[in-house]
C-alpha cells in the first residue's frame, strides 16, 4: 500500500470512531506522517498510536509524535481558519505544526516551540523533508509563549499543561482561543477555552493523556518508574510518601467485583472513574505499563506500601490506553473489578468501590460533562464546584 493510501486508511478509520471535520480530515490525508518519525517502520506512522521518539536518562517520554486520534480531536477543538495566526507549544516532530500549516493556509502564520534545541533541529529537518508549507519552530520555554507573532488567533498547546501561562492569555488576541491539556488534581483534559471579561470560559472539553512540561511552568505532577523492564510507572498529582509499591503491586491481590447497572467499556470506566478519583479523591494515583497480562493504564488510591485499582487487563474491567500522549481506544464491554494489592489492600479496594458506585451514582460522568472556566482574579462562590488553585490562575471545575 502507497502511503497516500495507508493515510486514506488511517483518517477512514478514525471516522468510524469520532467526527473529524473537512478541513481537519483534508490535512491529515495531505502530511506525511512517516517523514516525521523516520526512526519508525512507515507502516507504523499511519497506525493510530502516539510514537515516543525520545526519552530522558530514567525511561520517561519527553518527545513524541501523539495519538492522530488525539490530534485530530484538539484540532477541531482550536477551529484554525485560513490567515488565522497559530501558536504551538511543543513542536516535537514537527507533525501537528504542518497539519496546522495546511489549516492556516497561506495568508496565516504558525510558530511552534519546543524547549529542547536537538528537537527544533529535526523538527525544522522533518518540514523541509515533507515539503511543508512555512512553519517558524523556535526553540524557547512554551511558558512564555512567542512575543515576536503576536497576538495570536489560536494557541494549542500538544504537552501537558498545569496552568494557563500568563503570556498565553496576554499573546492571545480578540476572540482569540487556546485549546491545552490541563491538569485537573492529576487527570488531564484538553479544554479549549476563550475569554469572557475576566474570566476564560471552556467552550468544549475531551480526555487526553499528554507528556508534562518541562522547565519552570512544570506543575507539581510527579511520575515514579517503579520498573524500568517491562516498565511500571505510578503518576501522582504531587509528590507524596508512598513506600515500596512497586512490591505490593507484585503480590497476588483481593479482587473485589463492583455491581453496575450496564455493561461499562474499559476506555469510559478508566477516563470517567480517573477524573471522578481527581476531584473527590486526594490519595488517587494512575499506574501505567505492565499490568497483569497487556500493557496499559489504570487508576486507583495509594496508602503507604498498599495499593487498590481498576483491573483493566482483559478480566472482567478490560485494557486500557497506553499512555503517551493518547485519547481514544475501544474495547470489550464488561463489568467492574477492583484489585487491592499490600497489607491494606482490601480496605482499598473497599474504598475504591465505593468511588466507582458514587461515580456510577452520579450518572457516569465524563471529560465531556465537565464545565471549566479559569480566573486570574477573585473567584465567585459556586455550589457543588472544585476549585483547584494554580500557580497564575484559579480553576472553577463543575459536573454538567
Ligand atoms: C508530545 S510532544 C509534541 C508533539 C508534537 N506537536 C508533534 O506533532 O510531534 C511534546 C513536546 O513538548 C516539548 N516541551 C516540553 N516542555 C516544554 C516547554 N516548557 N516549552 C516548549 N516545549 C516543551 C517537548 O520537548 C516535546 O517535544
Amino acid at each position: 500500500m502507497d502511503f497516500a493510501t495507508q493515510r486514506q486508511a488511517m483518517v477512514a478509520q478514525l471516522r468510524e470512531r469520532q467526527d473529524i471535520s473537512e478541513p481537519v480530515a483534508a490535512a491529515m490525508l495531505a502530511v506525511p506522517r512517516h517523514l516525521f518519525v523516520p526512526g519508525v517502520e512507515p507502516e507504523s506512522a499511519y497506525r493510530d498510536e502516539p510514537i515516543v521518539t525520545r526519552r530522558d536518562a530514567e525511561g520517561r517520554p519527553i518527545s513524541s509524535s501523539s495519538q492522530p486520534a488525539i490530534m485530530a480531536i484538539m484540532l477541531d477543538q482550536l477551529g484554525v481558519e485560513p490567515g488565522h495566526r497559530v501558536l504551538e507549544i511543543g513542536a516535537g516532530t514537527g507533525y501537528n505544526a504542518a497539519l496546522l500549516a495546511r489549516l492556516a493556509g497561506p495568508g496565516g502564520r504558525v510558530v511552534s516551540v519546543d524547549i529542547d534545541a536537538d528537537i527544533v533541529a529535526e523538527a525544522r529537518g522533518h518540514l523541509t523533508a515533507a515539503g511543508s508549507p512555512p512553519v517558524e519552530v523556535v526553540c524557547a520555554d512554551g511558558g512564555l509563549g512567542w512575543p515576536g507573532l503576536a497576538p495570536y488567533d489560536r494557541l494549542v498547546a500538544t504537552v501537558g499543561v498545569w496552568d494557563l501561562a500568563p503570556a498565553w492569555l496576554a499573546q492571545l488576541g480578540p476572540g482569540g482561543r487556546l485549546v491545552v491539556p490541563l491538569d485537573l488534581r492529576g487527570v488531564q483534559v484538553s479544554v479549549a477555552m476563550e475569554r469572557d471579561g475576566d474570566r476564560w470560559v471552556g467552550r468544549s472539553v475531551a480526555p487526553c493523556g499528554f507528556m508534562r512540561m518541562r522547565g519552570p511552568f512544570a506543575g507539581t505532577e510527579l511520575l515514579m518508574v517503579l520498573r524500568r523492564d517491562p516498565d511500571l510507572m505510578l503518576a501522582l498529582p504531587a509528590p507524596r510518601e508512598l513506600g515500596d509499591v512497586a512490591a505490593a503491586l507484585d503480590t497476588e491481590p483481593v479482587e473485589v467485583a463492583v455491581p453496575v447497572r450496564e455493561p461499562v467499556s474499559p476506555l469510559v470506566l478508566g477516563m470517567g472513574v480517573s477524573l471522578w478519583l481527581a476531584l473527590h479523591e486526594p490519595r488517587w494515583c494512575v499506574v501505567t505499563g505492565k499490568l497483569g497480562a497487556g500493557y496499559g493504564a489504570t487508576a486507583g488510591i495509594a496508602e503507604r506500601g498498599s495499593i487498590a485499582v481498576l483491573a483493566m487487563d482483559g478480566r472482567p474491567g478490560g485494557g486500557a490506553d497506553g499512555g503517551a500522549d493518547g485519547g481514544a481506544d475501544g474495547g470489550a464491554d464488561n463489568g467492574v473489578v477492583v484489585r487491592g494489592h499490600g497489607p491494606d489492600g482490601r480496605r482499598l479496594a473497599g474504598e475504591l468501590s465505593a468511588h466507582v458506585r458514587a461515580w456510577e451514582e452520579a450518572g457516569r460522568p465524563e471529560a465531556g460533562d465537565l464545565r471549566v472556566e479559569a480566573y486570574t482574579g477573585p473567584v465567585p462562590v459556586r455550589d457543588g464546584a472544585v476549585v483547584i488553585g494554580k500557580r497564575h490562575t484559579t480553576l472553577v471545575v463543575s459536573l454538567s
